[in-house]
């Protein structure tokens, strides 16, 4: 047996996790109307809601907080972010925000507007919904090879170039070409160095810009060096480099690739644009060398931005999302393949084949998985994605609905995953008995995040009239 890859850190502080009984979680479940963003996370075993923000931080990370300069402006806080977002990146202009979508919201009211469009290979939801709000249209073009779940192919992230130059030639009015690395709303698959230079060839042919969501840079890094032909000799941050070398700006989440629990930005090459940012920026988040964060903030993403491109702590990483999916599918859990960056996507719509589309499957083992075993995941799907007809404002199906398990940086142990593949593996033999679910409230933006649901009988309920 080869030796095992292992956590690359050993653990200074501890954090307790709370055991709740069944009966506890079904009560506080139809108390969070069935939607667990309302869980308090004391209720909560093992929280793979999300990856953002929850990381624990090294060492060193806690003692730059100390150093956080609170000076309201011109920080050494600042200036050690900008030294590391330099070195990083090479934009020429950084603008920090409280978090990443405090970045979108600049840019996109900025370069957006009625009338106007983007492209990506992907929009996160809150990308999307920035785009919408300003008036925009935001148009996903990811290539065909994502719509085969269980195929090996390396970068399901991908951007379609093809699709993506016909869209743009049929909107007329497309302001720039938005690549999400990797692609959260698409398994968490990578993007490849090949892909980027061909968007950037036809962010070229259009002169239109082209932009990073950089969030989780890294974990696309070290996919590129593991993946790509002639790329396993080049150190992640040389890779991570070119990446950025590659588009015209990027925003950024510090809570996912910084190893931070709070903060974020936004870089960029021109100067008008920049000017314009900053003036936003002091209007909704703070003064230019702040942003929305504090001085210790900023430390503690300088920190973790120069952390999380250690060759160890990458390959422990994706290791370790990997071991997750091979327990999966060891159960017979249908997932998508391969494995992603930051989380397992589990197929629900396959595996809880008893529950119509429109009775919410995802939802539906989200809820299951929390009640029985007090794990949180969130679904990926119908309610996220999902769009609404425009005349009975009920949802339109989702072509799958995913589930997303995903994983703190540095937060769990094996054993903690184990129990995870484990509850998964007794739930699959008791699944047919989950119940469908049916909205009781659905705002019109971000819909997943304060939604209210009831279970319901999935087979008793006829499907509403086409
Ligand atoms: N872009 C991507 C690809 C993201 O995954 C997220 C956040 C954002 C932008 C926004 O960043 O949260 O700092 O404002 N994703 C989290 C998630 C919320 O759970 O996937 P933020």
């Amino acid at each position: 047996m080869p030796l095992p890859i292992i956590e690359p850190f050993r653990i200074k502080s501890v954090e307790p996790i709370r055991q709740t009984s069944r009966e506890e979680r079904g009560r506080a479940l139809a108390d969070a109307h069935y939607n667990p963003f309302y869980l308090a996370a004391r209720d909560v075993l093992i929280d793979l809601l999300t990856d953002s923000g929850c990381a624990a931080m090294s060492s060193r990370q806690w003692a730059a907080l100390m150093n956080g300069d609170e000076s309201y402006a011109g920080a050494e806080s600042y200036y050690r972010l900008r030294e590391v977002v330099d070195r990083l990146t090479g934009h020429p202009h950084l603008i920090p925000t409280h978090q990443g979508r405090a970045a979108e919201k600049i840019l996109f009211q900025l370069l957006g507007g009625d009338g106007h469009a983007f492209v990506s290979n992907t929009f996160f939801d809150t990308t999307r919904a920035n785009i919408e709000y300003s008036g925009a249209v935001a148009i996903d073009r990811c290539t065909s090879e994502a719509d085969d779940l269980v195929s090996d192919y390396p970068f399901k992230g991908n951007l379609d170039i093809e699709g993506a130059d016909a869209a743009i030639r049929e909107h007329g009015s497309v302001r720039a070409i938005v690549m999400t690395v990797t692609n959260n709303s698409r398994g968490g698959q990578p993007v490849s160095l090949a892909n980027l230079r061909a968007a950037r060839a036809l962010a070229d042919a259009h002169r239109i810009p082209l932009i990073l969501d950089a969030c989780r840079f890294a974990e696309n890094a070290w996919f590129i060096k593991t993946r790509e032909p002639g790329q396993a000799d080049r150190a992640p941050r040389e890779i991570a480099r070119e990446m950025f070398d590659l588009v015209d700006g990027a925003t950024f989440s510090g809570k996912k690739d910084a190893l931070a629990n709070m903060g974020g930005f936004l870089t960029v090459r021109d100067e008008g644009l920049a000017d314009a940012a900053r003036t936003l920026l002091t209007i909704t988040e703070g003064f230019p060398t702040y942003g929305g964060m504090s001085g210790r903030d900023l430390e503690a993403m300088a920190a973790g931005l120069d952390e999380v491109l250690d060759d160890d702590y990458l390959r422990y990483r994706i290791a370790s999302i990997r071991w997750v999916a091979d327990g999966f599918a060891r159960h017979g859990v249908p997932i998508v393949q391969p494995a992603g960056g930051h989380a397992v996507y589990v197929d629900a719509t396959r595996w809880l084949d008893h529950i119509p589309p429109h009775r919410l499957p995802g939802q539906s083992l989200v809820n299951g998985l929390y009640e029985r075993y007090g794990i949180r995941t969130v679904e990926t799907g119908t309610v996220m994605f999902g769009k609404r007809d425009p005349e009975t404002g009920e949802l339109i199906p989702a072509a799958r609905d995913l589930v997303r398990f995903a994983v703190p940086r540095r937060a769990y142990t094996q054993t903690h995953m184990e129990y995870v593949v484990e509850a998964m593996g007794e739930l699959g033999a008791v699944r047919q008995e989950l119940p469908g679910y049916r909205p009781t409230r659905l705002p019109q933006y971000l819909p997943h995040f304060t939604a209210h649901f009831e279970p319901c009988a999935p087979a008793a309920i006829p499907a509403p009239a086409p």
